[in-house]
């Protein structure tokens, strides 16, 4: 069994992605499992913590122990994070958050017309949750940590972003050629705005989360 090194304290994961819709039948979204985010629930739960995890269009069963809370759209995400972040320790945005919705929401089935062209998508920005999170800081002392999935430039990326959010961790995937998204492995860097960089070795999603959970507990000390 694992140490109870997060007993007493509340932490807040955010999972899954989110979905903006176009109309009652299609939305925007992503490709994010969700599982990176339930394994940090998991684990904050055999260390002790009381979990709260906000979960967007997951469809995976709910972690033992946890509170889970669940949310469709950025919007949504937005307000549970930040209710539920009032008086914790730790939030950890785990979820692939739709940086765009649609700047107007049908409220019958978008039709297609003989003949005609289709209209396009006009986008307008969600707010940055994370940024917003890191800003605010709703308990004073909490620990903010952020995911960034990259594609290149890894380590540059990841440390522009983390001053950029503003966040106190920043868990950086290289994704893409078949990388993380839906698989049950992860690997990455967590980088510290402490200016520490953590290299978390390719394994189960599990120990990536502990790992996680060793950083936070060693900054809440
Ligand atoms: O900017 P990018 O989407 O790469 O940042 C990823 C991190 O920011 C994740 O931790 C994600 O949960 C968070 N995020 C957010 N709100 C957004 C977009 C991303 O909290 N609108």
């Amino acid at each position: 069994p694992a140490e109870p090194d997060l007993a007493g304290r509340h932490v807040v994961i955010s999972a899954g992605g989110t979905r903006e819709p176009l109309d009652p039948v299609r939305f925007l979204g992503n490709r994010s499992s969700g599982k990176q985010g339930y394994a940090l629930a998991r684990t904050a739960v055999a260390r002790g913590a009381r979990v709260t995890l906000v979960a967007a269009n997951t469809g995976l069963p709910d972690p033992a122990g946890a509170r889970v809370l669940a949310v469709g759209t950025a919007e949504q995400l937005r307000e549970a994070v930040l209710k539920a972040a009032a008086d914790a320790d730790a939030v950890v945005m785990a979820a692939a958050v739709a940086d765009f919705r649609p700047a107007v929401y049908a409220a019958g089935k978008i039709k297609k017309k003989d003949g005609e062209e289709p209209a396009p998508i006009a986008l307008v920005r969600n707010p940055d949750i994370l940024a917003e999170l890191s800003a605010e800081r709703p308990r004073p002392g909490q620990l903010v940590v952020g995911f960034a999935a990259e594609t290149d430039d890894v380590l540059a990326n990841g440390r522009a972003k983390l001053a950029r959010k503003g966040c106190d961790l920043l868990v950086v995937n290289e994704v893409g050629n078949g990388k993380a998204f839906g698989t049950d492995e992860n690997e990455g860097v967590v980088l510290g705005a402490d200016g520490s960089s953590t290299p978390i070795p390719h394994g189960p999603k599990e120990a990536l989360a502990d790992q996680v959970w060793d950083l936070v507990v060693a900054r809440l000390a």
